[in-house]
């Protein structure tokens, strides 16, 4: 398996896998098929124009199948850029239960040990989301809030639990 950030140049990989994670997973994502479905490649192409602070990481197959994603993104202003989130976490279905998930978190996690001044990641999972909830405690992710009916799926409510990750080894 191989990991790296994706860029421009990775549009029209990327954004069938995302659509794909859209489409058969509503309830483990804020964004929604039908509001994405519609975007061309270039603006797709926009959003992978990666930066330090600012990136989406892909999980290569050896025979070039992007099968896994998950995006990262650094809070800008002064008061806040010691904090970062972890979004959009993927793995097709078939790539799943082979530790593809756990490796792009590592890379993650790697990456932000190195950014200067990067305290916390936050992210946000589906309370019922057992397998994405146990990978992110099992990286040393505890939950600090829960959102009751953060997300409306239909006329399904989701609660939604908020994970942080102190990075300097203190907290
Ligand atoms: C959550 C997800 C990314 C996990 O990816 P994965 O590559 O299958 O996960 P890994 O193989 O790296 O598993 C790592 C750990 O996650 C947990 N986990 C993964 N699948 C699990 C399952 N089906 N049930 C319970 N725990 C599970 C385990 O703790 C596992 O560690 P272990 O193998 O030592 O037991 C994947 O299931 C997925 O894409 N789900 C749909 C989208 C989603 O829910 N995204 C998260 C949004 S917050």
């Amino acid at each position: 398996m191989k990991i790296r950030v994706l860029t421009k140049e990775d549009a029209p990989l990327y954004w069938p896998v995302r659509l794909r994670a859209l489409k058969e997973n509503p309830e483990a994502f804020g964004a929604s098929y039908e509001e994405s479905a519609n975007r061309s490649l270039e603006q797709v192409a926009e959003r992978l124009n990666a930066s330090d602070n600012q990136f989406i990481l892909g999980a290569f197959e050896a025979d070039g199948q992007l099968v896994g994603l998950t995006g990262f993104s650094r809070e800008s202003l002064s008061k806040m850029k010691h904090k970062s989130m972890i979004w959009g976490m993927y793995v097709a279905p078939e790539a799943r239960g082979r530790g593809v998930g756990r490796l792009l978190l590592h890379e993650v996690l790697e990456k932000a040990k190195k950014m200067d001044g990067l305290e916390q990641i936050h992210l946000t999972v589906v309370t019922k989301n057992t397998p994405a909830r146990n990978l992110y405690l099992s990286m040393g992710f505890r939950p600090y809030g829960l959102e009751k009916r953060a997300l409306k799926v239909g006329d399904q409510y989701l609660d939604e639990e908020y994970m942080v990750l102190f990075l300097s080894k203190d907290e």
